[in-house]
């Protein structure tokens, strides 16, 4: 495991008083940009507490694949193990306590990678290993602070990963999409309550 201990306690730490609602509402937006299909193998990269993996589950049909759900931070997963508990298809997430790059999954065996919330902590490179994990064609999509609207208490500002662009606009972050490989970027800029996200979803190109 690359990623320092602090990160897992820090979110193990903010599992309880976590803000869902306001992730619920991105994990919704996300999932609706990228529009995954009802029989994608679909991987919640740093799900947290499953926001995108529980939305995405409910109403799948009982032949699609399960979903698979990582993070870093058991306290995050064990509130999203009890969140699904109910749910019509809770045994289709697959959760899995562990660093979420690379993703536990074999070179293109994936149709879409979603990633809410996260990428700032995982790093460029979590880039690179979903071009790997997903099959060509395969679709990303993925949700950063707007620049000029994110406020990180001093913990969280230092374990942010260096490598990532917070965009200050859509266009630059369906550029910076582009950038790490992938084709067909778009993005828009999600407000929610005083606070802004960047949507973006693209596709993996055909090759390596
Ligand atoms: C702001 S939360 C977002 C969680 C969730 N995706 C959501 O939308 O609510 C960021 C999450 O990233 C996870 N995380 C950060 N780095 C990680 C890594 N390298 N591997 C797996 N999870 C990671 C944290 O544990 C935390 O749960």
């Amino acid at each position: 495991m690359t990623q320092s201990p602090p990160l897992a306690g820090a979110f193990d730490e903010l599992a309880d008083s976590y803000d869902h609602r306001h992730h619920e509402e991105i994990a919704r937006v996300l999932i609706a940009w990228v529009a995954p299909g009802a029989e994608d193998v679909v991987a919640d990269v740093a799900c947290g507490a499953g926001a995108v993996a529980r939305q995405l589950v409910q109403g799948r049909p009982d032949s699609a694949p399960s979903i698979l759900a990582v993070d870093l931070s058991p306290g995050m997963v064990a509130v999203g193990r009890d969140r699904a508990a109910g749910l019509e298809r809770e045994t289709a997430i697959d959760w899995r306590v562990a660093d979420a790059v690379p993703l536990p999954v074999a070179e293109r065996s994936l149709d879409v990678v979603l990633c809410a919330s996260s990428l700032h902590f995982l790093g460029r490179r979590a880039l690179a290993d979903w071009r790997r994990a997903l099959r060509p064609g395969g679709r990303v999509g993925f949700t950063l602070p707007l620049a000029t609207h994110f406020r990180p208490s001093e913990r969280f500002t230092g374990l942010l990963a260096r490598d990532v662009p917070l965009p200050h606009t859509a266009q630059e972050a369906s550029r910076w999409a582009t950038a790490c490989g992938f084709v067909e970027a778009e993005s828009r800029v999600h407000v929610v309550g005083t606070r802004r996200v960047v949507v973006t979803s693209a596709t993996r190109p055909d090759g390596r």
